[in-house]
């Protein structure tokens, strides 16, 4: 059954990188759209299941994106418990944003599976708006980058903005319903290459330092970044830095038919708006 255009699709992390995308395209096209955040009206809390149902109610279809990432512990079955009560409360179509080659993202895969909806997976690398718009925009700022990724490991960087193309043609549109878009970008690129590229862009020496998984966690506890924190990150990045991801997908050609930006659009972009100036120079 297909969700009715006048219903609304509710937007997990509708302010975040992808939901905050999807609520702009959806708008764009007309489609009414509920905001699913804790400080939104109706709230929706992952951590507070009676915000659940209010934010559900009427609903058409749901993008799913978990907080703070679906490859932690709990993170399946909080999704599995979601959609559940989603189909349960009438809910027909889910698009789930998922992680590559994470044992807790594939569980929580599962889950919404088997929750009976018409869902899609949108399976994806790792982000090129980490760097302008999370975590990785402080240390580019700074001038050094690092990351528990060797010099040599490689990985397709993907646009946010196609990912957010791909799961509204999945909300919006016919022929992805079962479908797992494994969506990354047209290029493998180190971490290196990648703050080499955006270095060049922003005109000034960004250095890009591979550090081990006890160091990277030294850091981020020297920056005050709360322990469960530097935990689940490193357990994260211990997981996934190990090449297991060195290779393309085709997920946004299959879902659009046209191939994915390339990281040297995203970067020439984000330079332009000046975000990567150094903060030095500009006082
Ligand atoms: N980053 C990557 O490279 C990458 C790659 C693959 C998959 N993913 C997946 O992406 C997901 C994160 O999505 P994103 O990057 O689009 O979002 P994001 O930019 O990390 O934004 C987080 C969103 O979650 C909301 N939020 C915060 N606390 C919440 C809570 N307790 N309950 C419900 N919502 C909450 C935030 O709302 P406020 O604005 O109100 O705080 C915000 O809208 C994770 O599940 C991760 O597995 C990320």
């Amino acid at each position: 059954m297909e969700p009715t255009t006048q219903q609304p699709t509710l937007v997990l992390g509708g302010t975040g990188k992808t939901g905050r995308r999807i609520v702009q395209r959806l708008q764009a096209a007309g489609r009414p759209v509920r905001v699913g955040t804790p400080s939104a009206t109706p709230p929706f809390d992952w951590t507070d299941e009676a915000t659940w149902p209010a934010a559900l109610d009427g609903v058409g279809s749901v993008y799913v994106t978990y907080y703070p990432d679906l490859a932690v512990p709990g993170a399946a079955e909080a999704v599995g418990t979601f959609a559940d009560l989603a189909v349960a409360r009438g809910v027909r179509r889910l698009v789930l944003l998922s992680g590559r080659g994470e044992e807790g993202a594939r569980r929580g895969e599962q889950a919404l599976q088997q929750s009976g909806a018409d869902w899609t997976i949108v399976r994806s690398a790792f982000m090129a708006q980490n760097f302008d718009e999370s975590f990785f925009l402080e240390p580019v700022r700074a001038g050094e980058v690092a990351f528990p990724a060797d010099q040599d490991l490689a990985e397709p960087f993907i646009d946010a903005d196609d990912i957010a193309d791909v799961a509204v043609a999945a909300l919006t549109g016919d022929g992805h319903v079962g479908q797992l878009y494994e969506v990354t970008g047209p290029r493998l690129l180190t971490w290196a290459d990648a703050v080499a590229e955006i270095a060049a862009a922003a005109g000034r020496p960004i250095r890009y330092v591979p550090v081990s998984l006890e160091e990277y966690a030294a850091l981020l506890t020297e920056n005050q970044v709360p322990a469960e924190v530097v935990k689940m990150l490193t357990e994260m990045f211990a997981e996934v830095l190990d090449g297991r991801n060195a290779h393309l997908g085709d997920g946004v050609q299959r879902a659009l038919g046209r191939p994915p930006r390339d990281f040297a659009d995203f970067v020439r972009d984000a330079a332009a708006t000046g975000i990567w100036s150094d903060p030095a120079a500009a006082a």
